[in-house]
């Protein structure tokens, strides 16, 4: 059984890895410094022997070279980051320091507390809109936000620490990921989020279009079982790979899953496209296949149950 160092812990994904790694039997020290990160979301962890917290911030000086000293991980698993597309464009000095220098700091973290390997939360952001549909690994990388450029960025850091250190990183390009525990809050956030809410509470949802665009949504419970083999399988070589299910799905049919749950719902209400959205977007899942043996098992279907029962 390993031990992992989850930064980001207390968010969507870092939750889910670690409730995973935990039921799995394996150690996991979590941190953060709830940002955005929410303490009812470790409730699950909490109650787990094998869990230890420590309330930190990864750009503190000093803090994730104490926290790896601590714990002495077999790897760590990088997801504390600033979230929001939205955040980066409003506050892009913000955006550095959280998902660029951070992502710096771990790397180094990881080189002198002798951490063997990184598993980097990426993202689909670092394609922008590039057409060539399904979306390789090698595929022009055409960011159209600081977030998604420092993604990219944060990337070239840390497979540049693997090659010149002997690390092993991983860097999980995740599509859209959706499930329980979510932030809905802004309308931003993740459609299905909002979307589920909304359904809940008997109000029509609003669809930006004619909801034909699509969309590689996959469950958080498949994306933490993604980020647990990228942390502790043995012999894995350093690379990127997406984390998709490699489907295509609109918005329309969101809509139809949510209806067969709510069939008492009102229609939907089409608004203006949204400006700069992508009309469609898919990933290519081989990859993940080839150097993780990682493959998508849930369906769309399952995944909107799954999120209507929460957990
Ligand atoms: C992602 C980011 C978003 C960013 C965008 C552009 C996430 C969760 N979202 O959006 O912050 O601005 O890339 O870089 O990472 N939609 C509706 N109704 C709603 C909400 C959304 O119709 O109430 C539509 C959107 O217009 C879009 C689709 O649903 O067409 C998916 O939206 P979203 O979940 O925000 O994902 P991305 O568009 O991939």
């Amino acid at each position: 059984m390993a031990h992992i160092l989850v930064t980001g812990v207390a968010g969507f994904i870092g939750s889910h890895t670690a409730d995973l790694m935990l039921a799995a039997g394996h150690r996991v020290t979590g941190v953060d410094n709830f940002r955005t990160g929410h303490r009812a979301n470790l409730e699950n962890a909490f109650a787990q022997p094998g869990f230890v917290f420590r309330e930190m911030d990864v750009t503190a000086p000093g803090a994730l070279r104490e926290a790896v000293d601590a714990a002495r991980p077999d790897a760590i698993v990088h997801l504390a980051a600033l979230v929001s597309v939205q955040e980066s464009i409003a506050n892009p000095e913000l955006n550095y320091e959280l998902n660029v220098r951070a992502s710096h700091l771990v790397a180094e973290a990881a080189r002198q507390g002798g951490v063997p390997r990184v598993v980097f939360a990426s993202s689909a952001a670092i394609y922008g809109d590039n057409p060539e549909l399904p979306l390789r690994e090698q595929a022009d990388k055409q960011p159209i936000s600081p977030y998604g450029a420092a993604k990219l960025a944060s990337e070239a850091l840390l497979l540049g620490h693997a090659a010149a250190f002997g690390l092993t990183v991983r860097c999980q390009r995740y599509f859209n990921v959706f499930g329980p525990r979510q932030d809905p809050a802004s309308p931003y956030s993740g459609v299905i989020s909002i979307f589920e809410r909304r359904y809940r509470a008997g109000q029509p949802v609003t669809i930006h279009g004619d909801g034909r665009q699509t969309r590689d949504f996959i469950s958080v419970r498949d994306v933490a079982r993604a980020n647990m083999i990228a942390a502790t399988v043995p012999g894995l070589a350093s690379g990127v790979a997406n984390i998709c299910t490699g489907r295509e799905t609109t918005l329309l049919s969101i809509c139809e899953e949510f209806r067969r749950h709510f069939p008492a719902a009102p229609p939907p209400i089409h608004g203006a496209p949204r400006t700069g959205d992508i009309a469609r977007s898919v990933g290519a899942p081989e990859q993940a296949t080839a150097a993780l043996g990682f493959q998508a098992e849930i369906s769309i279907a399952e995944g909107i149950a799954d999120l209507i029962r929460g957990g």
